[in-house]
């Protein structure tokens, strides 16, 4: 589908913002709707400083920021999507939530329109047998911060069609994406390669093989890794690591995804990672020691 002249973009997140910014940088009209208007203004004020900064490096020019911005609409009426040709869900990480989205929008949608959803491990055949247009509906998994990362990773339902796989790979690649195509199992595949390494870590630190900071160096230095896997599980938030584990076992069957129970301790303590301030590692200003933030 080279026609898409319109994209719906639904959740106004880090995610979701940052896919509208992309497409709008790319000459793509987008209408970005979130339910919650606070989360409207901050994806519309996060949108414009990503695009300034942009200009100020000179890696966008005036014309073309300015011609991004007038690209983009901030919508609280899903309604408005009623002309878009693909829409992308990037909202909450929740199942339920995104099946009666979908619901909502297949009513809306015309009967033309992709739907793809961003999740991280959802499974993209109960998302789309969930609507009366399952071979209409896709997985297409951006990476986190959209604008900067090069990859999509396309996931096929069991029920998509080959004419949906072109047309999101087309508008894919239109978006200066690379794509890697993942059949529709659990994790897909950068997840599922990327979280049994995390997860790996933790048993590592949870066994007392070696101190974080070690396990960190040792996969920066040895396999050449820009960041350990402790320091990147702190990135993600160690409640997503969590819950992509728990997608892994559950949906695999197979104990070797069994996540590690210092993983579960540190979110049950509430350390989410770099978010919250504290996660594997002590991010906060008042920091005490290192130390402090391995006793638990
Ligand atoms: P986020 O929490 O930053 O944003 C979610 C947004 O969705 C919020 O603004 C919220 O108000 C909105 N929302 C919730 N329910 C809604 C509804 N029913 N209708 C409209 N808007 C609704 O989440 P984030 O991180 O942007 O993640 C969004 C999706 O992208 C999730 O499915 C996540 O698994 C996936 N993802 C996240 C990545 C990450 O690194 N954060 C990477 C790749 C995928």
């Amino acid at each position: 589908m080279s026609s898409v002249k319109q994209i719906g973009v639904v959740g106004g997140g880090q995610m979701g913002s940052g896919i509208a910014q992309v497409a709008a940088m790319n000459g793509i009209h987008v209408c970005l709707f979130d339910v919650d208007p606070p989360a409207l203004s901050k994806a519309s004020a996060s949108v414009s400083a990503s695009i300034a900064r942009l200009v100020s490096k000179a890696q966008l020019s005036q014309s073309e920021g300015a011609d991004a911005l007038q690209r983009l609409r901030f919508t609280s009426n899903l309604e408005d999507f009623h002309q878009a040709d693909f829409i992308i869900e990037a909202i909450v990480e929740s199942e339920d939530i995104k099946k009666r989205l979908l619901l909502q929008l297949e009513k809306i949608a015309k009967s033309s329109a992709i739907i793809a959803s961003n999740t991280s491990s959802i499974s993209i055949t109960r998302l789309g047998a969930a609507t009366s247009r399952p071979h209409q509906v896709i997985g297409m998994h951006f990476f986190n911060p959209p604008p900067v990362m090069k990859l999509i990773e396309i996931v096929r339902g069991a029920q998509t069609s080959d004419e949906t796989f072109a047309a999101t790979k087309a508008l894919s690649e239109r978006l200066g994406k690379k794509v890697i195509t993942s059949r529709d199992f659990s994790g897909f595949i950068v997840n599922r390669i990327l979280m049994p390494m995390i997860n790996e870590a933790f048993f590592a630190l949870y066994t007392g093989v070696a101190t974080k900071e070690d396990i960190d160096t040792g996969m920066k230095l040895g396999t050449n890794h820009p960041m350990g896997p402790l320091q990147l599980a702190d990135f993600i938030g160690l409640d997503v690591c969590l819950s992509i584990m728990k997608v892994l076992h559950a949906g695999l069957g197979d104990n070797k995804y069994a996540p590690c129970p210092l993983l579960v301790q540190y979110v049950d303590a509430g350390r989410l990672g770099k978010k919250q301030g504290i996660g594997v590692y002590d991010y906060r200003k008042d920091s005490r020691s290192a130390n402090s933030s391995s006793r638990l």
